[in-house]
């Protein structure tokens, strides 16, 4: 949202806050001489070992080092980022944190915002009251299979069969046009006046992340159409950016870090019921950047389990590219019999479930088999079609081992050599390169000589590069040298160097030569710490190579602007910060060296 705080706002916010009350909301604390032990709620223990001081205003577990301020603890115990752990607290005891924003914010779009969060919780609490009243609509949920404190964890209500419940109840209140801008009631046509619009309906409160409620979903009892209605996109609900349930979700990810994402309202909830916590649904919707941004702040692994229709494979597929950029290990689950989540569950129950979910296939396993549909691989052209639609599937693995898993898959399906399919599948990704000038590389001669020498070690002795790469990453190369060769040793059992003319550059090859075609072989005498001695040495000839480049093309770029635009102030401001950058990555190597 682009909201700035003044500076300090963690001072002024602790300061409002005893600690020990924040926490005592969230676990049983015993006072024990001047402070306050618990068990600790980020790891599990039998004893206590988590203790919080009043008087220091902090805690901290002695078992798992879990430790900080009160804002720390509901970031970490709610999952939250600074901004909104302090608005959390805020809300909570009270603090107007309005008062402390800095720059041009909209403050009459805040309020109005405010507003309509509001709005959206008293009609909710309004809809949750009704189902006591209402037979039919409790029923229909108990019919469902719902457990009475699922209802209510979930807020689930009713809108009764009547063109004002909302009018009536509100109006007092608020006014017809902020009333109108929250969803929740509709202008009429062509005369005066407005009605509700969710009638005779289940209602489903969407939460945001901090639990407020932005919109709402109406679900009829029978088959009238349409199913299901929603909110339309108001200041403050947008469903590109909001997955249902996350808020709840996000504290049961586990040791993993796994989030399960379905599509509708019915399926977090039914799976909530049955004890899997893990779920959030895009609502219908596809799933968008959005989504994917909110799913990397918590996850590292997704499992997407859409209905396993054609509109559920579809967006399915969808998914996977829109999760590509972002850093989340992606997995799929079709269930059997066109089952969505929720029959599924009431059918074969939690554990089958779960069960599917902990065995979830790979999303690069799930296209290969989709791209695979209708070719025959007794034809070459349909080998040839294969490969041109995987390609873009292998451009996108920066993992070595996944991706010599994969290419040693794809060949052996398709009988394809390992290097004629190495080379293909790089083709497209070499031409691109050429275009980049940052990429060229001339390399030092005491790098090449580096370079050679660990090739060598490689080769004689393939452990160390196993230990190496355990413990780096070769992506923190500017220059993929050393990844594109490893990816090439680690191919093949034999160094064939006929082979490596397809995939590596020339001064690759030649390094690769040499190491290979070495008269005698001088074995590592001072074990990996040798290694990683040579691999820090190229790491830092990496960055100040990485830094000249820049440096020499700041100059061309800027020597063409005029140096009273503001364009030229910007870019030189780009260019000093990239090479601030790299330079605090060179001190981060010095350091790790010594
Ligand atoms: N949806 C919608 N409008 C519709 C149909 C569906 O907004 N007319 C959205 C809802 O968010 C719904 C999701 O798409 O939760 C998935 O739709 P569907 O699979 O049809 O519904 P279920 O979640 O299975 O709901 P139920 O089990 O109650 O039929
Ligand atoms: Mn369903």
């Amino acid at each position: 949202m682009g909201k700035h705080y003044v500076d300090g706002i963690a001072d002024i916010v602790s300061e409002k806050v005893n600690i020990v009350d924040l926490i005592s909301s969230y676990l049983p604390l015993k006072k024990t001489g001047r402070n306050y032990k618990a068990l600790c709620p980020f790891h599990s223990e039998k004893t206590p070992s988590f203790v919080v001081s009043e008087e220091k205003q902090i805690f901290h577990c002695f078992g798992c080092g879990a430790s900080g301020s009160a804002i720390s603890f509901v970031m970490q115990i709610e999952n939250l980022d600074f901004i909104d752990a302090i608005e959390q607290i805020g809300d909570r005891y009270g603090i107007d944190l309005d008062e402390y924003l800095v720059k041009k914010y909209d403050t009459k779009g805040h309020e109005e915002q405010e507003q309509l969060f509001v709005i959206n919780k008293v009609a909710a609490k309004g809809f949750y009251n009704n189902l006591k009243n209402n037979k039919g609509a409790y029923e229909y949920l108990v019919n469902r299979n719902l457990k009475p404190q699922t209802m209510r964890k979930f807020g689930l209500g009713f809108a009764p069969d009547e063109w004002d419940f909302i009018l009536k109840n509100l109006r007092k209140k608020f006014t017809d046009n902020i009333l109108e801008k929250s969803g929740l009631i509709i202008k009429r046509d062509n005369s005066n006046g407005h009605y509700d619009r969710f009638r005779n309906r289940i209602m489903f409160p969407i939460f945001d992340i901090r639990g407020r409620v932005i919109g709402f979903g109406g679900r009829v009892m029978d088959d009238t159409m349409p199913k299901y209605l929603n909110s339309p996109d108001t200041p403050i609900f947008n469903k590109s950016f909001n997955l249902y349930g996350m808020n709840y979700a996000k504290n049961y990810l586990g040791d993993n870090k796994q989030i399960v994402i379905v599509e509708g309202y019915m399926d977090v909830i039914s799976l909530y019921d049955k004890g899997i916590y893990n779920v959030a649904a895009s609502l219908g919707t596809s799933l968008t950047e959005g989504h994917g941004k909110l799913i990397e702040r918590y996850a590292k692994e997704v499992v997407l389990l859409y209905d396993s229709d054609q509109a559920g494979i579809k967006a399915t597929r969808r998914a996977i590219d829109v999760l590509r950029p972002f850093s989340v290990r992606v997995k799929v689950l079709s269930l059997k019999d066109g089952l969505d989540p929720d029959e599924y569950v009431l059918k074969y129950g939690k554990d089958e479930l779960q069960k599917l979910i902990d065995s979830a296939q790979d999303a690069m396993e799930y296209m290969l088999n989709y791209y695979k549909e209708g070719l025959n691989f007794s034809i070459k052209s349909d080998i040839i079609e294969y490969i041109d639609r995987i390609r873009s599937l292998f451009n996108g693995i920066n993992n070595t081992i996944e991706y010599e898993l994969y290419v040693k898959r794809v060949s052996e399906e398709t009988g394809l050599s390992l290097s004629n399919l190495v080379k293909e599948l790089k083709y497209v990704k070499k031409i691109e390169k050429e275009n980049d000038k940052l990429e060229e590389v001339v390399l030092q001669s005491k790098d090449v000589k580096l370079y050679q020498r660990l090739f060598e070690i490689f080769i004689h002795e393939r452990s160390y590069l196993d230990l190496l790469k355990k413990k780096h990453d070769f992506n923190e190369f500017h220059f993929k040298i050393l990844k594109e060769v490893t990816d090439f040793i680690l191919l093949y059992d034999e160094i064939d160097i006929n082979k490596s003319i397809d995939v590596l550059s020339f001064e690759e090859i030649e390094m690769l030569k040499i190491a290979k075609n070495i008269d005698e072989y001088i074995k590592v005498s001072n074990g990996i710490r040798e290694v990683e001695k040579m691999y820090f040495e190229l790491l830092l000839s990496d960055k100040v190579r990485l830094l000249e480049k820049i440096k020499e093309e700041s100059t061309r770029v800027l020597s063409n602007i005029d140096k009273d635009s503001s364009k030229y102030s910007e870019l030189k401001i780009k260019y000093a910060k990239l090479q601030h950058d790299i330079n605090s990555q060179i001190a981060g190597i010095n350091k790790k060296r010594n």
